[in-house]
């Protein structure tokens, strides 16, 4: 091939591209190529030559084909021997370099090297061919991938010798067409899918020949819409490791991600949240559902309500109260003998009634001024608490300072009564529960009273019931949590209020795929009108309504009062526990009281028996 034919046939190969990027790869099999080389270095700034003598260099190839500095297409033209296309395009699949952004220029003057071509290249490698037929005569090939998911070259135009007037070709359809709008129809396809069974992500089921085909979920409506309007079938296949996958610390990719990272599935969908590493191997359509993950916990226990008479007031404010109690009698006791002592001085008189500081009691009935000051300070602070409980007064107010202690302290007891009693009647008749587990710090303070953090790990279903057999808090997504909850515990979960990293779920395909921007597309049409959330919805509207049929079935005509809310229940025994403890202690120190003096009284008697005697 002459210098002159070689530049106008690459200069015809290249019309489209005015202002992208060139790399011209040569090798020693195309004598002439000098020519292209400096017209290429001329008019295109951004011109990389690679010499494949005898195999082009690979490092320098590599990075010419991964390092991108715009979003601008890369035309790559390949002027060399079939062994030379065929070790670049092999060395193109072995690192997985298939990227849309790449377009391979290939002039070929061995008359197999399309058959050749076909072996090598995969889907997202989009080639242009300048085939020769006779030496006056080429005809240009693009590749495609047929309904057999088979890479195929389809003629779109010839390039040949007008007689005279030099080269010139024609085309009927572009080398190059659109990638989305030629993706729209993927012409019935069979693609492959990867998933494994996350209702109510993917529900996969298992035939009895072992093949995996889809049920139910929001991915399987996505994934059947989208073959609905590109027109593909799709067919299930499970990983080998049952999982979703990822990078691995030494380097390999597993489950479903690495699957489709080498290309032995077309895409995965299956609440796959994009992730930074995960990028690194496959590409993310756009996500499509973005989920937050929460905890779901059990319910919080009702408070044990044994000691409520205890509830309405802090352990500091009881502390205080018996405080103030004891200080009382005292205090009247101080103020009522000051006075005592002041009215004995002033008054000179011998009355009786004035030298007599309490009552004393003597068989139930009160006796004034019998044994003066000896027993006031008991009697006071027995009063004082007589009043706290709201039981009457029985000491005479006979003094101006007295009086005001005793007007204060009536005070305080109405008010202190009145807020315990309101409080108790509230604590009583309503339940109440243990703090619920609503964000990570409860978590935490929960982890004292025994929760365990449990993420999933092979079932869901295992790890529900861990939630409800150990108490445990499962850390999750809030779609799978939410319907796994309303599945297997009915109504006896908490989900927690507060929701923290958000995921956001995408369908993964193979590195560079070239359908990835036409899935975007539908994608985005299906987000955007709702459909994707309207599904999600669906799921939970179907779950709860025969959940609910579950439980009014197992319920018979409980159900009915279960809707009436909260009904109001008689106190029990257990919600007036507090109150007998009181008593029950008060009665067992009574009787070591008793049973003290029994003791004391016989010891005094054989002791003053034994000086007798
Ligand atoms: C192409 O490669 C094959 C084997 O890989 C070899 O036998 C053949 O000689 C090569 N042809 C040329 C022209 O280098
Ligand atoms: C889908 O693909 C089949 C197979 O190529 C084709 O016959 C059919 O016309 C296509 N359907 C649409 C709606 O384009």
């Amino acid at each position: 091939m002459d210098a002159g034919k070689l530049l106008s046939l690459v200069l015809f190969l290249l019309q489209p591209s005015q202002h992208t990027e060139v790399v011209i790869i040569h090798d020693y099999t195309v004598p002439d190529v000098k020519e292209v080389v400096q017209f290429a270095t001329e008019r295109w700034a951004a011109t990389t030559i690679l010499t494949a003598t005898p195999a082009p260099d690979l490092s320098q190839l590599l990075v010419a084909l991964t390092s991108f500095h715009t979003n601008d297409l890369r035309y790559m033209v390949l002027l060399c021997s079939a062994n030379t296309t065929w070790t670049v395009f092999d060395m193109v699949s072995r690192h997985n370099l298939e990227s849309r952004r790449l377009r391979w220029l290939v002039v070929g003057e061995e008359p197999d090297l399309a058959e050749t071509l076909l072996h090598i290249v995969r889907e997202g490698t989009m080639v242009g061919l300048a085939a020769r037929v006779t030496s006056d005569l080429y005809t240009m090939h693009s590749s495609y991938v047929d309904h057999t998911n088979q890479v195929r070259f389809q003629e779109m135009g010839i390039w040949k010798d007008e007689s005279g007037d030099g080269w010139s070709g024609s085309l009927h359809r572009p080398l190059f067409p659109d990638i989305v709008d030629l993706y729209l129809n993927f012409q019935g396809r069979q693609l492959v899918t990867m998933a494994k069974d996350n209702w109510p992500f993917f529900e996969v089921k298992i035939l009895e020949d072992g093949t995996a085909v889809a049920g139910r979920g929001i991915d399987v409506n996505i994934i059947s819409t989208l073959g609905h309007y590109l027109n593909f079938t799709y067919r299930v296949e499970v990983p080998a490791d049952g999982q979703w996958g990822g990078v691995q610390e030494d380097g390999t990719v597993t489950g479903m991600v690495g699957e489709v990272a080498s290309r032995r599935a077309h895409f995965a969908i299956d609440e796959i949240t994009i992730t930074a590493s995960r990028e690194t191997v496959v590409d993310f359509s756009y996500p499509y559902f973005f989920d937050t993950t929460t905890l779901v916990s059990r319910p919080p226990a009702e408070k044990n309500r044994s000691l409520a008479v205890f509830y309405p007031f802090s352990s500091f404010t009881w502390i205080t109260v018996v405080l103030v109690t004891l200080l009382m009698g005292p205090l009247g006791y101080l103020f009522s003998r000051v006075h005592h002592q002041l009215t004995q001085t002033f008054d000179s008189t011998h009355n009786e009634r004035s030298r007599n500081v309490g009552p004393s009691f003597d068989s139930g009935r009160i006796k004034w001024g019998s044994e003066p000051g000896l027993r006031g300070v008991e009697m006071f602070c027995f009063n004082m608490f007589r009043t706290i409980i709201i039981q009457g007064n029985l000491l005479p107010a006979s003094s101006w300072p007295l009086r005001l202690v005793f007007f204060s302290w009536y005070a305080f007891c109405v008010i202190l009564y009145a807020v315990y009693a309101g409080t108790l009647t509230a604590y009583l008749t309503k339940p109440s529960f243990d703090k619920p587990i609503n964000s990570l710090e409860d978590l935490l303070a929960a982890r004292e009273r025994g929760v365990v953090a449990a993420v999933t790990s092979g079932t869901s279903t295992e790890t529900i019931f861990k939630v409800v057999e150990r108490n445990t808090a499962w850390i999750s997504g809030m779609v799978s949590l939410e319907i796994y909850a309303i599945r297997y515990l009915g109504e006896n979960y908490h989900l927690s209020l507060n929701s923290f990293y958000p995921q956001p779920y995408g369908i993964a395909c193979p590195p560079g795929a070239p359908y990835t921007p036409t899935l975007n597309l539908v994608l985005g049409r299906m987000v955007q009108s709702g459909l994707v959330d309207k599904w999600h919805r669906d799921e939970v509207t179907k779950l709860k309504q025969s959940a609910d049929k579950r439980m009014d079935e197992g319920q018979g005509g409980k159900s009915s009062v279960r809707e009436e809310g909260v009904t109001v229940k008689p106190l029990a025994l257990d919600h007036l526990q507090g109150a007998f403890y009181i008593l029950g202690c008060g009665a067992l120190l009574a009787a070591n009281v008793l049973f003290i003096e029994v003791v004391t009284h016989y010891l005094t008697l054989s002791h003053s028996n034994t000086r007798t005697l």
